[in-house]
């Protein structure tokens, strides 16, 4: 076996770059100091911004690593590379343009405007880029933020979109002696200052598709996806139909309903879905919001679903989207974990 492997990196716009990579190295340190545009951001195996797609030769995690990566989603080809290390010369697709990753993240302040408790167990968190910063996203990417007086820093993806800035909205899960959670609970106050950074992860819009859109969310996966909507309702052009399933564990935990309601009649063309797993009464649908998506919902060849909540949600999610007949390459997922 060579000590050298020739990796082949083809983003999806059609670009493909070349990378020696030394016995030991990771695919993702060898393709960064190859100056590539891969996406990256914990480079230890739990962001899932690195994710490729193992298309030729054979390439395994690194021992003894412990990653995000779901067993089904490794033994259909996905990669993390910042884990893996090529045995053979390989080749990986990269499911973003070759510009996404070509922007970097920056570091930036940012003051908080206000804190509102919108369920039991979730805040909104508004914040105000600091003068003359700046920070741009795709809609459903995400940022870090520093809990200040601590070095731990938590990921958010912004329900608002760029063309919101310089507010920044974030959803934010409580988490009991979470400590951002803490942080926010007893002592975050309007102006306090927070480091942030970003963009990161390659859970994002993409652009050019008129066709329908399904999007699957858990809990505050829910704020990407209204980033994405917001996006979708101010492209200039035909909208796409866009579905929504939506779904906490109990109604109380429910938030974001008049935050839908309001889209839907900005965007005709949506139709929403809530549902709890547990609750009475008919306001909502009993069950999960992968249990609300039906036969009927994957009609068009081309449907591209984004998926964004828990692990087994985006598990339960893509099984059940491609038995239904949506091409596995257009499912776009981003898992959200709670980090302690
Ligand atoms: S960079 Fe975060 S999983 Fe690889």
């Amino acid at each position: 076996m060579s000590s050298i492997n020739h990796v082949t990196l083809k983003f999806r716009d059609g670009k493909e770059t070349s990378v020696a990579v030394q016995q030991g190295e990771s695919v993702l340190d060898a393709a960064l100091a190859a100056g590539a545009p891969v996406l990256h951001q914990c480079r230890s195996g739990s962001c899932s911004s690195c994710t490729g797609h193992l298309l030729e030769g054979r390439a395994g995690m690194r021992a003894g690593a412990s990653s995000t990566l779901l067993k089904s989603e490794f033994d259909a080809g996905e990669r993390l590379l910042c884990l893996t290390e090529p045995q053979t010369d390989c080749t990986f697709s990269l499911n973003y343009e070759s510009d996404v990753g070509a922007t970097g993240a920056v570091k930036a302040h940012a003051f908080v405007d206000s804190i509102e408790k919108i369920a039991t167990n979730v805040v909104r968190v508004t914040l105000e880029l600091a003068e003359g910063a700046w920070l741009d996203f795709r809609p459903g990417q995400f940022i870090q933020v520093r809990v200040p007086g601590t070095d731990v820093t938590r990921s958010y993806s912004p329900s608002s979109t760029s063309a919101d800035m310089p507010k920044i909205e974030l959803m934010v899960r409580l988490l009991e002696d979470g400590v951002m959670s803490s942080w926010l609970e007893n002592e975050a106050q309007p102006n306090d200052l927070l480091e942030i950074e970003g963009p990161f992860g390659n859970f994002y819009l993409r652009e050019k598709v008129p066709v329908p859109h399904i999007m699957v969310a858990g809990g505050t996966g829910l704020a990407p996806i209204l980033s994405m909507i917001d996006t979708i309702r101010r492209k200039p052009g035909r909208k796409p139909p866009v579905l929504l399933s939506f779904g906490c564990a109990t109604p109380d935990q429910l938030f974001g309903i008049d935050d839908i309601e309001l889209r839907k009649h900005w965007l005709p063309q949506l139709d929403a879905r809530i549902s709890v797993d547990r609750g009475d009464g008919d306001e909502y649908l009993i069950g999960n919001p992968v249990d609300a998506l039906r036969v009927d919902d994957v009609l068009h060849a081309d449907a591209v679903a984004y998926l964004c909540g828990p692990p087994r949600m985006i598990e339960a999610a893509t099984h059940r989207l491609t038995e239904l007949g949506l091409r596995p390459e257009n499912i776009y997922a981003e898992q959200f974990s709670p980090s302690n």
